[in-house]
This record gives C-alpha cells, structure tokens and sequence, in this order.
C-alpha cells in the first residue's frame, strides 16, 4: 500500500502469541520499557502492538469501541502518549467482521467511526482480522478500513490478517502494508517447518508478505529451532514481530532476537523476499533458502529440517550465481568472515533442526537473478 509506509517489514513485539487474552495496560507499559531497557527497541523493534481482548464486550450508546474498563482503565490514548513518551509506536487490534475473534465488538460497517477513533487516540498501526465475516470475501472487507485510515489523515500502519484467504498475496498489494499468508501458527517445529515462500515475488516495499508473527522464546522449541525460525523469517522479510514476554527473557532468546546481523538481512532496503532455491534429502528436509540483498549481495541460509546432523550443499547455479564467481562468506551467527573465497559452491555441517545463515559478498560483480 503506497501510503509512506513499510519501506522495510515492521519490527516490534505484539501480545497474542504470549498473552493472548491475559493483556493490561501495565503489561503493555512494562513492555515498552522492557523493549527500550534491553536495547531491543534501539535494534529496530519499535511497534508495541495490541492484540485481541483490549476491548470491552460492547459499544458505548454512541457506537463507540470503549476500553475494558478494569485492564485498560486509564484509556488508550493515555497509552499510547506512554509508548510514545518512550520513543516507540501503538498498534492496536479490531476485525473486518462483527466481532473479533475473542467475541469483542468488530470494525465491519463501523470502519469510518473506528478508524477517527483509533486515530484520536494517536494509534499508529492497526492489526485487522478476519473472524465473524458474515462470508463477505476479504477483498471487500478489507479496503474499506484502508480508505477509512487513510481519511483520518494520520499515518496509520495497515496490517492485514485474513489467514491467506483468497491469495492475498494477488489483491493486498493495494490495500494493507502486509498480509497474512497462513492461518496462525504454533509454538512448534511442525508449524515453522510448514512455512512456504509460494507467494515470494508479490512482496517489496510498502507491501509485506506476513507468515504470522515470531514464536521465539516461548518455550516450545530448541534454540537450533527458534534460530531456524527467526533465520527463515528474516529472510522472507517477514515482519519481525516478537510474541515472548520480553519482561522475562532468556539470555538465548535475546540473543536470537537481537542478532544485528539477521535483522539487517530482513531490513535491506533492496526489499526482496528470499525464498526456497534447493531440496535434498529425504522428504526435502535439507534445504537451501536464499535471495538477493543491496550491493549485490546475496543471503544463503543452510536450513537441516533432518533429524540428524547433515552437510548442506548451496551450488552457485542455485544461487543464481555465474560459476566463476568467487564469493567472500560472512557466517550471520558466528558472527565472522569464513576463511578463503568459496568458488562455485559452498557447504557447511548443520545441526539437526538448526539453520546457518550467511551473506554472500561476489568479488568479481556479477549480477544475481535469484
Ligand atoms: C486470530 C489471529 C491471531 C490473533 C487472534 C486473536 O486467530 O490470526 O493472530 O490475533 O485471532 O483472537
């Protein structure tokens, strides 16, 4: 969507994944400081989004959305003025259908009235759902919000989350600054091992491809999995949206969400989404993920979805690359320069489930067509 935003994915940090309906105002604000206090909000993370369950059952007698009254007591502007007192943007939550899908009132036929409202409040993104439809396809549910946004004249992030519903992929571009392309996914190895780059070359630039937001820290996966799962989303650009309690992170979890490194790989202002290059194995389950970044770079990620430990081949005819290029390879977690040009192609040991990530510097310039 061309309204100045989403020039790289968005980063930030949301309340579903970890709290799901158990939100407050004090948890959103012990967030925003725990985001600034470890230097995640510095890094880039700088939306504290809201999700589901913020709002009270009903509308007020003028058919305004109202704030739960016992966890939200202090209002959303208030919030909002408290996020942004501490250098960092709202988001907030409501759905194209009657009712979200936690049975709060819905944004369907209400869009002008909410939108004025959510842009009073100094609101500055808005996650949009798909639940209690009424079997309205998305695509006439969903533009109408982005006119509405629009009319407020306040710039608002437009976040769509229609589950992959009708390819959004194919009509979104013009509608939100990203969409989801799956229905929700879980805190398992099964979910993220599910994730596909189908819809690839439809992102860029003011339109995201949105394969839900990050999982990592929430307990149910090893650090070689939550690596693999934050490597594969940085890679897709897809949005970088934490979902642990950053109040109470491990060290790991830091340290994956926190990797400079990979986070400039999703923030390349070249802006083009990486994607599956090369399968082996048995049930393709070593894969080579890759894409062109600025400066004619490339990203290689070596992903072992096997459950052993196993040597991933990257062949430069897969990467796009001529064979007489040489390449210089940065190892994105080791955080160091690989010694010696590799020359026609690259190979490393990866452990079970776990994913290394490397940028791919041509000495000679020849020009990728990934
Ligand atoms: C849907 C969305 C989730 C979350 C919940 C909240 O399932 O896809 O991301 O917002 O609703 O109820």
């Amino acid at each position: 969507l061309n309204n100045g935003l989403a020039s790289t994915p968005q980063m930030g940090w949301n309340s579903w994944n970890f709290f799901a309906c158990n939100i407050s105002e004090t948890i959103i604000k012990e967030t925003t400081d725990a985001l600034v206090s470890t230097g995640l909000a510095e890094l880039g993370y700088d939306h504290v989004n809201i999700d589901d369950c913020w709002s009270s059952p009903l509308r007020d007698l003028k058919g305004q959305l109202v704030p739960d009254t016992i966890t939200f007591p202090s209002g959303i502007k208030a919030l909002a003025d408290y996020v942004h007192g501490k250098g960092l943007k709202l988001g907030i939550y409501s759905d194209a259908g009657v009712f979200t899908c936690q049975v709060r009132p819905g944004s369907l036929f209400h869009e002008k009235d909410d939108a004025a409202l959510f842009a009073s409040w100094g609101v500055d993104y808005l996650k949009y759902d798909n639940c209690f439809n009424l079997g309205i396809e998305p695509k006439k549910r969903y533009p109408p919000m982005r006119d509405a946004l629009n009319e407020t004249g306040c710039s608002i992030f437009y976040s769509l989350c229609e589950w992959g519903v009708d390819d959004p992929a194919l009509w979104a571009g013009k509608v939100g600054n990203s969409w989801r392309t799956t229905g929700d996914i879980n805190d398992t190895w099964a979910s993220i091992a599910d994730i596909n780059d189908k819809w690839a070359s439809y992102a860029g630039p003011g339109g995201w491809n949105d394969p839900d937001m990050l999982e990592v820290g929430n307990g149910g996966m090893s650090y070689q999995e939550y690596r693999a799962h934050f490597s594969i989303w940085a890679l897709m650009k897809a949005p970088l949206l934490i979902g642990c309690d950053v109040r109470n992170m491990t060290a790991e979890t830091f340290e994956i969400l926190s990797n400079k490194e990979v986070i400039a790989v999703n923030q390349d202002p070249l802006g083009v989404q990486g994607r599956k290059v090369y399968v082996s194995g048995t049930d393709n389950c070593l894969q080579v993920w890759a894409g062109p970044l600025s400066g004619h770079r490339l990203v290689v990620a070596l992903w072992n979805r096997c459950p052993k430990a196993e040597t991933i081949t990257a062949q430069w005819d897969a990467l796009g690359l001529e064979s007489s290029t040489k390449v210089s390879v940065r190892d994105l977690w080791q955080h160091k320069q690989v010694t010696g040009d590799a020359v026609s192609s690259f190979a490393a040991q990866v452990d079970a489930h776990d994913c290394q990530m490397y940028i791919f510097t041509p000495r000679t310039v020849t020009r990728s067509v990934i």
